[in-house]
């Protein structure tokens, strides 16, 4: 078998566009296959974010890089992580195909166990892949579910995103903008400046330097109402971030039943992804400069 061919089953629209959903099969991680291309590839990845991510992401996340003892050597291992992880946090890795169909990706987050793509990129995607690779998930998603508070808002969001499924189209594309600014895009301020959190900047080098040091972009406090009626970039670095103060705080925010509040955000117009309004806290208004029109989902 060509275990870098996983099996795509149909195409779906989500987050991340209209694209493959691969089956919903949970798989044994297949380390044996991982040839020297693929470690390589690792290894690429994870020193060019380590060269720029200390001052640049959150304290939370590489301290978990290290307790997870993840390193550029080889690609880990799901079975060594998940002794680490599961001993602190209780959440367990899957291995998988690819992206889930939504209903799935959200049991997986209610159970505490989150879905891994098993495989990584070609070198000729080291820049840029569209849909997540092993280095997204793992490098990106995974050291902050070794945070108790992080670890908890995930399961969270899971149950949440199965009750929201039950609801339709609308709840179900405003709990997935939240998932968009926080878990993928994500900044938290910290005692010495903004740091990043969230897994789409930190397994990006380009927008790892550009979400902070770019003038571009507006960063704006967080604000669950907002950021569900917030349209967003799949296809560019975003126009806005939105910036938390700590887990706890997005946590709590997102506590209270969330029925009501789809009900009240269905009937406000959605905002596009570089808008900036009065209501807002601005830590940052962005130029906007060098932003193509049109894209925003
Ligand atoms: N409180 C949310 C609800 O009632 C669930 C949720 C929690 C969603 C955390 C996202 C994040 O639907
Ligand atoms: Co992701």
């Amino acid at each position: 078998m060509d275990t870098r061919s996983p099996r795509r089953v149909e195409h779906q629209q989500t987050d991340k566009g209209y694209v493959p959903v691969y089956t919903t099969a949970v798989v044994e991680q297949p380390w044996d296959d991982y040839d020297a291309t693929d470690h390589q590839t690792w290894a690429t990845l994870f020193e060019r974010q380590m060269a720029i991510l200390p001052g640049r992401a959150c304290r939370e996340h590489l301290d978990a890089l290290d307790g997870l003892r993840m390193s550029a050597d080889r690609i880990p291992r799901f079975t060594d992580i998940n002794r680490l992880l599961e001993a602190e946090t209780g959440w367990t890795l899957v291995a998988v195909e690819g992206l889930l169909p939504e209903l799935t990706f959200f049991e997986h987050l209610a159970n505490r166990r989150f879905p891994v793509t098993w495989w990584i990129r070609k070198p000729e995607q080291i820049d840029y892949i569209a849909e997540p690779d092993l280095f997204h998930d793992l490098f990106g998603h995974v050291p902050l579910l070794f945070n108790p508070v992080f670890a908890d808002y995930m399961q969270a969001y899971g149950r949440g995103g199965v009750k929201a499924h039950g609801l339709g189209e609308e709840a179900l594309a405003n709990l997935t903008r939240l998932y968009w600014y926080t878990v993928e895009f994500g900044l938290i301020r910290s005692a010495e400046g903004l740091r990043i959190y969230g897994a789409g900047i930190v397994s990006s080098k380009g927008e790892s330097i550009h979400c902070l040091e770019s003038a571009a972009p507006n960063r704006i406090g967080f604000d669950l109402e907002r950021i569900m009626r917030t349209r967003y970039r799949i296809d560019s670095y975003q126009k806005t971030y939105f910036v938390i103060d700590d887990f706890e705080q997005l946590f709590a925010a997102t506590r209270p039943d969330f029925t009501p509040i789809y009900a009240r955000v269905a009937a406000l117009p959605a905002i596009p992804a570089g808008t900036v309004l009065d209501t807002d806290t601005v830590f940052n208004r962005g130029t906007g400069e060098g932003w193509a029109e049109g894209g925003d989902v």
